[in-house]
């Protein structure tokens, strides 16, 4: 059995009352933890000693998804996330924040209503005439990981195109339609699949950072359901060519020839081009130099391809 060890530690706090407040601030606790705490311990020992400070709990089980705090920026689930295990990652300074400081109510309790409206628009639920239908047991497997989905919005929260685009509905809402999409008993399928086209609000505008995959507390993985909506968007001939596509290729064919980014650009942007080259910034696009690495690379670009690039 692992020793319980105790350390102190300085907790720096948002806190922000919507109804009193002008601006945010942050208020300072030190307490010495233990090695079994989690860090909702620590939002129920702060509430302990100042009644005012308010945050979100119920299951403490990890499936209901009120706990979702972050942590020196790094989003969790309190009622999850040990409080070694952050000190091993960040330090004896933890700094304490809602999901989204700007949609902060009072202290970690944030208005989700964004969230909810954009994961209803894309009808999350079965849409049927009642049918039965049988399913592979692979195909099971991949919607039972879906299922685990318990609609905490840490992923959308920390979705950096969420935060400059108001309208991109955000991985959430994507995996539920893919769980919808890829359902044979669902019958609302090309309406749904034609909103997930939608310019700006749509699965193009996902610039695949990765950080809802690393984030999920419940390990969905989010932006592999969403290459998947990529490709049956392709295959459904809803996707085909746009700005976006035209330049996604172009940067592939030139990684995939060279190992790095040399592309010389359109006409029109000709002269910054030529800019770029003379201050060293780009290659000459007629001896682009290989990348000592190249094999690696174009398998890398083999297996993370969509049917389309
Ligand atoms: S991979 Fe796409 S959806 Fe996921 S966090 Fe990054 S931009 Fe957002
Ligand atoms: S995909 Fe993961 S992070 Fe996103 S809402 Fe579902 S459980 Fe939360
Ligand atoms: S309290 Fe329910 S997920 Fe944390």
């Amino acid at each position: 059995m692992t020793k319980e060890t105790t350390q102190q530690v300085n907790f720096r706090v948002f806190r922000f009352n919507a109804d009193e407040d002008y601006l945010p601030y942050y208020q300072n606790y030190n307490m010495e933890v233990t090695s079994k705490e989690v860090i909702l311990d620590i939002l129920n020992k702060i509430r302990d000693q100042d009644s005012s400070f308010s945050y979100s709990r119920n299951c403490s089980l990890s499936s209901c998804e009120d706990c979702a705090v972050k942590i020196n920026g790094r989003p969790t689930l309190a009622c999850k996330e040990s409080v070694k295990a952050m000190i091993e990652l960040f330090g004896s300074e933890l700094t304490i924040e809602p999901l989204s400081k700007k949609r902060a109510i009072r202290d970690m309790i944030i208005d989700k209503s964004d969230f909810l409206e954009k994961y209803d628009s894309i009808k999350p639920y079965n849409i049927s005439n009642g049918n039965e239908y049988l399913k592979e047991s692979n195909e099971m497997q991949e919607l039972s990981e879906i299922d685990s989905c318990v609609t905490c919005g840490v992923c959308y929260y920390s979705c950096p195109v969420v935060e400059v685009n108001e309208d991109f509905l955000g991985p959430a809402a994507f995996v539920k339609a893919y769980y919808f999409e890829t359902g044979v008993r669902d019958e609302t399928h090309r309406q749904r699949i034609e909103d997930l086209h939608r310019e700006k609000e749509g699965l193009w505008d996902c610039v695949k950072c990765y950080e809802c995959a690393e984030v999920c507390p419940s390990g969905v993985d989010p932006i592999g359901k969403m290459t998947k909506l990529h490709n049956m968007l392709y295959k459904e001939g809803d996707a085909t060519s746009s700005v976006a596509t035209s330049h996604i290729a172009n940067i592939k064919d030139s990684i995939g020839k060279h190992g790095i980014l040399a592309q010389l650009g359109s006409l029109s942007n000709l002269s910054a081009t030529m800019k770029m080259y003379k201050k060293g910034k780009t290659a000459k696009p007629w001896s682009v130099p290989a990348s000592g690495n190249l094999d690696e690379i174009q398998k890398l670009i083999e297996s993370s391809s969509t049917s389309k690039f």
